[in-house]
């Protein structure tokens, strides 16, 4: 039979590159932005139910006033969200009204938002252009830059998703305002883990100002927030698509997971993530890699801020240990710690020794 290899030769020409811009106020300037850049193409704002009745509505009449053709889209507020059926009936809702290859989703609204909004702009019609416009701290210092979208399965948490960048990210730390208290805090959470990661001014910045930043003052968030986004930015532009090096923003994280899913996902992925930081620092300075005044300072910034860092009780370790080995089956079978060296300096890849993680579960008790 006859034999042919035919090369498929693909080069990405596309500039996918963007601009996140910081500012306050800088919702009410999205019509502008659409007049210059849009056009009349049309325009689909994806929210949820909270964020959709306190700046959604505002938005599509901003919008709508200014001439473009904008429709808005919501679904229930929460985790419970982030699911297939919710993707499919936007699907479904999208198409019924007409969307097109050269319409703009607006992904309006928390980390919940971006990641639903984004993997459907991601999936329709092979994928459209979409704007990240983040109304949680979190969203704004972590998930709305970077790319990753997408939903919950019942196996475990993200595991239905994709690459899509969005053509630009706008931030308001004015929205922040009507913010509940742990949402907030959720979000200073995930700003400390990117300063005691890969910057120790930033970190420095913070620690000065803990209890200037815990009372939400806008301008000193709104700075903060420029550099904590610069970071993630520079992260995500030397490792798009999370070949290794953008693990340094899975400090936190693998601990973080395993209480999330453990408590069922009562406790929140921010306090996950302080919880997870407080207890992986313990066990860098437990196994030598962490200086204990270093392990200090961390608690203590956490502390002013008002962040959960003891581990919390785990009452079915199966469960626990289950969704650490989740974890584990992601990155080849280890079980791949990224730890503290230093404040602003973490290192990926370390793995654990078992009787450390076991160390943590009968403290927990
Ligand atoms: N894609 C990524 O890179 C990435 C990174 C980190 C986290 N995430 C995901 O982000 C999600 C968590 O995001 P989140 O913490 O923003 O939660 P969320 O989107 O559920 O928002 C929290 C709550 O705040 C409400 N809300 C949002 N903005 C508000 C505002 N300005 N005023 C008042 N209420 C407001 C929402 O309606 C919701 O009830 C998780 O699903 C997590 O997996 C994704
Ligand atoms: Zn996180």
């Amino acid at each position: 039979m006859m034999q042919r290899t035919i090369p498929v030769r693909l080069k990405r020409v596309v500039n996918r590159s963007y601009a996140v811009r910081v500012e306050v106020g800088i919702v009410d300037s999205l019509p502008e932005f659409f007049r210059r850049n849009w056009g009349r193409r049309r325009i689909f704002i994806i929210t949820d139910t909270n964020v959709g009745r306190l700046y959604g509505r505002r938005l599509l009449r901003a919008l709508s006033l200014s001439g473009l053709d904008a429709s808005m889209l919501d679904f229930p507020a929460g985790e419970e969200s982030k699911n297939a059926a919710v993707v499919f009936a936007l699907h479904s809702q999208l198409l019924g009204l007409g969307i097109r290859r050269d319409s703009c989703i607006v992904a309006l609204g928390g980390g919940v938002v971006g990641d639903v909004a984004g993997f459907v702009a991601a999936t329709v019609l092979r994928g459209i252009s979409f704007i990240q416009v983040p109304t949680t701290l979190l969203a704004q210092v972590d998930s709305s830059v970077g790319g990753k979208v997408g939903i919950d399965h019942p196996k475990g948490k993200n595991l239905i998703g994709a690459f899509h960048q969005p053509v630009a990210v706008f931030v308001d730390p004015a929205v922040l305002k009507t913010l509940p208290v742990t949402e907030f805090k959720n979000g200073l959470a995930e700003m400390v883990k990117i300063a005691a990661a890969v910057d120790k001014r930033l970190f420095g910045r913070i620690e000065r100002r803990a209890g200037v930043i815990r009372r939400g003052n806008e301008r000193l968030l709104g700075s903060l927030l420029v550099r904590a986004i610069e970071l993630k930015a520079a992260v995500v532009e030397k490792d798009e698509f999370d070949a290794g090096l953008r693990a340094v923003l899975n400090f936190g994280h693998t601990l973080a997971h395993a209480i999330e899913a453990s408590s069922g996902y009562s406790i929140k992925h921010g306090a996950a993530v302080a919880m997870g930081m407080a207890s992986e620092a313990r066990i860098a300075m437990r196994m030598g890699l962490l200086r204990e005044s270093d392990f200090k300072r961390l608690l203590l910034v956490m502390r002013a801020l008002g962040l959960p860092v003891k581990f919390p009780r785990i009452t079915s370790r199966p469960k626990f240990l289950f969704a650490l080995s989740a974890d584990k089956k992601a990155s080849g079978n280890r079980l791949k710690f990224t730890l503290l060296k230093g404040i602003g300096h973490a290192v990926v890849g370390v793995e654990v020794p078992t009787p450390f993680i076991l160390e943590l579960l009968n403290g927990s008790r």
